[in-house]
């Protein structure tokens, strides 16, 4: 377990950044969220933030021989202003990882045959696509001033795979089973 490039230890340093700030930021969401009457939306916040929270962990761990202090510059959105913007913000968020963001880290990874990177990342991307899918049902709702649905919140804690309700019997990215999901 570990990293031996610059270049790929680079970009898990800066998906660290990020994953840790859209963790922080889907919390802060959360709460307005349930602030502003749509506790399911928030629910949905905050589980995310947990599988967010997964994936910085992950990235955290395979640069665990790394030591030392380093500046971490990663894309973070900003704004609080609503609901819809909010999450708006979090679905553009998800679509940059997925777009640009993951595929570029997983691809230089693999060229740099850095399996445990290569993991990690593909954890990540995997799981955004499922967010960004999520978002946009939330988005669209809460459009027209409705909450989505109030089905438990499953994320796997080994990849963060997201899902809303009970419908797999293990983790379709990873493989664990679900009596290890957590529920939200
Ligand atoms: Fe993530
Ligand atoms: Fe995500
Ligand atoms: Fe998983």
């Amino acid at each position: 377990m570990g990293v031996k490039n610059a270049m790929t230890a680079d970009f898990l340093r800066s998906a660290y950044g990020g994953e840790s700030m859209a963790h922080m930021r889907y919390l802060i969401w959360g709460e307005a969220a349930e602030k502003d009457g749509f506790p399911n939306i928030g629910r949905l916040f905050k589980g995310i933030a947990y599988a967010e929270w997964i994936h910085a962990k992950n990235h955290f761990t395979v640069l665990k021989d790394q030591a030392g202090d380093y500046t971490v510059a990663a894309g973070a959105v900003f704004g609080h202003t609503n609901i819809v913007q909010n999450l708006q913000g979090a679905l553009n968020g998800e679509l940059h990882e997925i777009d640009q963001m993951y595929p570029v880290y997983f691809e230089t990874a693999k060229y740099q045959q850095e399996k445990d990177a290569q993991r990690s990342f593909h954890y990540a991307l995997e799981a955004e696509k499922i967010h960004a899918e999520l978002f946009t049902q939330a988005l669209e709702l809460a459009k027209e001033e409705q909450d989505i649905g109030s089905e438990t919140i499953y994320i796997c804690p080994i990849c963060g795979f997201t899902e809303l309700g009970d419908h797999v019997d293990q983790c379709p990215i990873c493989g664990a089973k679900k009596e290890v999901f957590k529920g939200f």
